[in-house]
Parts: structure tokens; sequence; C-alpha cells
């Protein structure tokens, strides 16, 4: 089961922008984000979410998609996500966040394909126009941002050519394939 779980989270870049997010779902994955390992169990980790129209907008305007599909300019209207997780770190707990957004992330990233939802982890941020947008104080470092939403597009493992490239891709039919290391080459024996 987790094995599928982890296969089947991939980051997805388009989806059915109409179908909504309910704001009890993004509780439970930040429920997930609580419940995660944290250095020293410091638990610096802090949350907003939306899945709110107006401020979805606001928030997507602040997020870049995609480095290795230069010609794409991100989902288009219709296409965005339905819902967002901001990761943020409380530096009135610590200055240095170490790993925790990343297991967070993760967590709330397979808690969102269990409930058929799909998204991207997203590091480039405009984060002074995130914060601006959201009235987000100073006392937060944004770490991450979390799209979700019901996927709209295909997403399909392959395995690294002889040539090692590692860049994801779209085919003609706009299926996204994304190279996967072998294990044989990752696991040093
Ligand atoms: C820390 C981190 C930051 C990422 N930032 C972005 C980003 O800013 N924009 C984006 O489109 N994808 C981003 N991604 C998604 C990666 O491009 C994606 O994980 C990678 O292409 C492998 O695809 P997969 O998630 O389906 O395995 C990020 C992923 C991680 C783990």
């Amino acid at each position: 089961m987790l094995n599928d779980l982890v296969v089947r989270n991939r980051s997805y870049r388009r989806f059915y922008q109409e179908v909504p997010i309910v704001y009890e779902a993004l509780r439970e994955l930040v429920d997930l984000g609580r419940l995660s390992a944290s250095g020293a169990n410091r638990q610096p980790l802090k949350y907003i979410v939306s899945c709110e129209r107006e401020r979805n907008a606001q928030i997507f305007a602040n997020l870049k998609w995609a480095g290795y599909l230069p010609e794409w300019g991100g989902p288009e209207e219709g296409e965005r996500p339905a819902g967002y997780v901001m990761v943020l770190g409380d530096t009135t707990i610590t200055q240095s966040f170490g790993i925790d957004h990343g297991i967070a992330a993760q967590s709330i990233m397979l808690g969102a394909t269990e409930k058929g939802l799909g998204g991207c982890i997203v590091a480039s941020i405009n984060k002074e126009g995130l914060r601006q947008v959201l009235a987000i104080d100073p006392r937060y470092e944004i770490l991450l941002v979390l799209a979700l939403g019901k996927p709209k597009e295909t997403v399909v493992i392959e395995p690294v050519g002889p040539e090692g490239d590692i860049k994801y891709w779209r085919d003609g039919e706009q299926v996204h394939h994304v190279p996967k290391r072998a294990l044989a080459e990752i696991l040093i024996e």
C-alpha cells in the first residue's frame, strides 16, 4: 500500500481547478505534518492553508513552475491548483529548520494522494510577494508551498537513459515523463 502511494505521489502541475478542496481536508493534511518527525522535536513548522478562489489566485501569482519546461508558463486558468498548504518556519522557536519541512511536505503529499488529490511541492516562490499578499508576519520564514488539486495530467516514471539526463519532459499528448535513476545505480554495494 505504501509502495502504491509513493508511486502515485508524483508532481502534478495541471488540475481540474473547478473541483474544490474543502477546508477540512487541508486541516487533516496539516495534521499529518504535525505528526511528522522533527529535529530535536522542536516542531517549528506552522501552516497557512487556502481553498478559496481569490486567495488561491494571489498565491498562484507568486509561484514558479517546471523549470525544465521553459516554454510552458505554468498552468493556465482552469487548470490551476484548487488549494494550497504553505509551510512556514517559526523563527521564535528556531532559526534553523533543518529538513523538517521536507519531511512534513512528504507526509502531506502522501496524505493528499490517499485522498485522491495530487500536487506539487513548490520551492521557487516569490517569498516577499507571497508575504505581502497574505500579510504573513515576519516571524515566519516561508519554506515551501504545496499546491494541490485533482490532477488533470498523466505522469509516467521512466528509467534514466544511458546519457544520464534527469530532466522531465512532456510528449505530444501532454503526458509528463519523469526519469528516475535505477535502484542499482543508487544503492552502493
Ligand atoms: C524541495 C522541492 C522543491 C521543488 N520545487 C519545485 C518548484 O518550485 N516548481 C515546480 O514546478 N516543481 C518543484 N518541485 C517538484 C520537482 O520538480 C519534482 O519532484 C521532480 O521533477 C520529480 O518529479 P516527481 O515529484 O514526480 O518524482 C520541487 C520538488 C522538491 C522536492
